[in-house]
């Protein structure tokens, strides 16, 4: 079953969504090289906990940390740790997810660290703009699988693949509720959408093969080829008229043409 949410929990999922959306604000001054990916963990606690929010990740089941911190070829679900220390032309995605009033809010960012070549930059951008268009099929009367399928288009187009095993999901006072937002897939497919619904996309896209490897921590997910891989996620509200993107910075309104 899919929650459609009050105007009151709506009204709950932006105030969760605004304090994800300025904590990944605010540790962007901080992702340069010689910092670690734990000293990015602990001011993101720290920054959630001082407003009185929790960090969703932290002990969900199990998970050691924040936030995740996937760096290069980790596809997702990194754990912070005093060894990854950043170095010029790394990327590393963040992913904040804060649990506020009782209600979940979650967004990734893929940060570029210091000089990275342009293949490496191409890969972020298209990845972008993969989400950004499969946000923009968001419409009521719709259907889940019209994200994916744009999504799948765009990368294929540049030689890319998509990441099959983990997938954007529903959101609310659970952190992951249904639907599964796969990131490839049919138009016309999958559950239609509805005003009220709120959801993640967050597409993982590799600069090679689509295949992962789950690492001996339980939760490192890596490309199997060790190439390249970026994501962005953003938690997006369905209306009566289209969208609205909850976890939206305000440098991303002009990529939206808002
Ligand atoms: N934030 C991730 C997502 O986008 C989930 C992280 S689960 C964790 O769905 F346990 F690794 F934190
Ligand atoms: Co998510
Ligand atoms: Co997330």
């Amino acid at each position: 079953m899919i929650s459609i949410k009050s105007s009151r929990e709506i009204e709950l999922m932006r105030k969760t969504c605004e304090l994800a959306r300025e904590t990944l604000g605010y540790i962007e001054q901080f992702v340069k090289p010689g910092v670690s990916t734990l000293e990015l963990n602990d001011l993101c606690h720290e920054y959630i906990t001082e407003r009185g929010a929790y960090p969703s990740p932290l002990n969900y089941h199990g998970f050691p940390k924040s936030v995740c911190t996937s760096l290069n070829e980790v596809i997702c679900h990194g754990i912070p740790n005093k060894k990854d220390v950043l170095k010029d032309g790394d990327i590393l995605n963040i992913d904040v997810t804060t649990y506020l009033n009782k209600f979940h809010g979650d967004t990734n960012k893929t940060f570029l660290v210091g000089n990275v070549s342009d293949k490496v930059k191409d890969l972020v951008d298209i990845t972008y703009k993969c989400m950004r268009e499969g946000i923009n099929q968001v419409r009521p009367g719709g259907h889940i699988g019209d994200i994916g399928a744009v999504i799948q288009e765009i990368a294929h187009d540049h030689g890319y693949s998509v990441v099959e095993e983990y997938c954007g999901h529903g959101i609310g006072r659970e952190f992951h509720e249904e639907p599964q937002v796969v990131h490839v897939g049919k138009k016309g497919t999958g559950a239609e959408m509805k005003p009220g619904m709120t959801f993640t996309i967050e597409p993982m896209i590799n600069l090679g093969k689509r295949h992962c490897k789950l690492l001996n921590d339980g939760w490192t997910v890596v490309t199997k080829d060790k190439k390249f891989s970026a994501q962005f996620e953003h938690t997006i509200l369905v209306t009566e008229a289209g969208h609205e993107i909850l976890t939206l910075r305000p440098e991303e309104e002009v990529d939206f043409r808002l």
